[in-house]
């Protein structure tokens, strides 16, 4: 008994060897495509680490705004995705992540369209928004209702800290989300610069009004 889980042991050791795993690292500020090997050279991830690619458009943080990047990520922070959040105060998030284990499996780069090519579903949903410095007491005042997007299938209900560049935040905020944000709930999620810890989203199928008439259109 001891001899077969000792070469158990032995075995699940020469299969799962301490391998550092190189993946392609570089941000993009603008330019959606090229990444100058020379100036962005690949990068050997810390053990665990496994290769991320990602873009993002999102108006939560006046100073990181628009990203496209590719870099060595925590596996339990990468959760590939579509991600699309639309709250109050015209707040938006929106992402796309890829995760992957193999060498340089994220050189390919991932496009947002622009956001204001996102038409209205006809959903709706509650709508708050509120982010302060942590230990902040502080509440989310619902707003009324904002339109939902694209795949913005769900209203979420969503907190969580947010982490970017050694300043901590609470986050909590109401509005519409795609399948896939509602998903990390439970989760700790990263993209570009940004970490999520906590996350709790607690997500529902908005109500769908037929008599709905949009006034505007
Ligand atoms: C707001 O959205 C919720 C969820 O979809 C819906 O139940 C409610 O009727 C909406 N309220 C208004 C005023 O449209």
């Amino acid at each position: 008994m001891m001899k077969e889980h000792l070469s158990t042991c032995l075995l699940f050791a020469l299969l799962s060897p301490v391998t550092s795993l190189t993946c392609s690292n570089c941000r993009l500020p603008r330019d959606y495509d090229a990444c100058d090997v020379v100036k962005n050279p690949h990068r050997v991830c810390r053990s665990y680490g496994i290769c991320s690619s990602g873009v993002l458009q999102s108006n939560i943080l006046q100073c990181y705004q628009k990203e496209t990047y590719r870099q060595c990520e925590d596996p339990n922070f990468c959760h590939s995705g579509d991600y699309s959040v639309t709250a109050a105060e015209g707040k938006f998030l929106w992402t796309k992540v890829f995760c992957c284990r193999t060498e340089l499996c994220n050189l390919e780069p991932l496009h947002l369209p622009p956001r204001e090519d996102l038409l209205p579903n006809g959903l709706h949903c509650p709508a708050c928004y509120s982010m302060v410095g942590t230990r902040t007491p502080h509440n989310c005042q619902n707003q009324g209702n904002v339109s939902c997007l694209a795949y913005e299938t769900k209203c979420i209900d969503y907190s969580s800290m947010l982490v970017f560049d050694h300043d901590i935040f609470d986050l909590i905020f109401q509005g519409c989300a795609s399948e896939d944000m509602c998903a990390l709930d439970g989760k700790h999620f990263s993209f570009g610069y940004i970490a999520l810890i906590n996350v709790k989203a607690k997500c529902y199928d908005p109500e769908k009004s037929s008599r709905q008439i949009d006034l505007k259109g």
